[in-house]
């Protein structure tokens, strides 16, 4: 376990096994549709994004969208800003929006919104974590990996300033380390 880490809250077997297990879900409910377009909301969401996408048995096109949320710190921005939007046409396509973790649902319902207002076929949203307690609109995601308490996680794509984003398991920062010495 990393040094800066209080304890460990998902394996990496456990993620292995969840987004095998989530793939093989998508699959088959996408199976009719014959294909899917998969936008992943960058950066959190680019490890769970490749290793979903590995498993997904049918044809899928990726692009991916920037929102800024977090700043240098653990509490959330109210109104997320999509500052790089989708190179792909999306009208009439089936949609699954994939982020690493749906919290207050402001970005959710941020994205969502854009992405409807592109007219898909279907619009449905993936997130590997999710934090019922902190919920401040409504937002339900479509496919969730694990429910986890409310507690600020980092590793497989999630980050703290930037950092920790290549661990392979994610886990709960030590308080001590919540204040970046000479980062940022
Ligand atoms: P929401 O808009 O509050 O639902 O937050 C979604 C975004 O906030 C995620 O895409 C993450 O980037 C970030 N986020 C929320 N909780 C955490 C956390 O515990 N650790 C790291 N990032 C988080
Ligand atoms: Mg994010």
């Amino acid at each position: 376990m990393h040094e800066d880490l209080e304890k460990i809250v998902v394996t990496a077997e456990q993620i292995d096994a969840r987004v095998r297990a989530l793939a093989a879900e998508i699959s088959r409910d996408y199976a009719e549709a014959g294909e899917l377009t998969i936008i992943a909301i960058i950066n959190g969401a680019l490890m769970f994004t490749a290793d979903l996408m590995r498993h997904i048995t049918l044809p899928v096109r990726l692009d991916c969208m920037r929102v800024s949320s977090y700043r240098d710190d653990t509490s959330p921005v109210q109104k997320p800003q999509i500052i790089d939007t989708l190179r792909l046409d999306i009208r009439d396509r089936h949609v699954l929006v994939i982020d690493d973790i749906l919290d207050t649902g402001f970005t959710f319902e941020r994205v969502m919104r854009e992405i409807r207002s592109l007219r898909p076929a279907t619009a449905r949203f993936a997130a590997l974590l999710e934090k019922k307690a902190r919920r401040a609109v409504v937002a339900k995601a479509d496919y969730v990996g694990f429910d986890i308490p409310d507690e600020f996680v980092i590793g497989y794509g999630l980050d703290f300033a930037e950092h920790y984003r290549n661990l392979p398991y994610i886990g709960v920062l030590r308080a001590d380390c919540q204040n970046p010495p000479e980062w940022s």
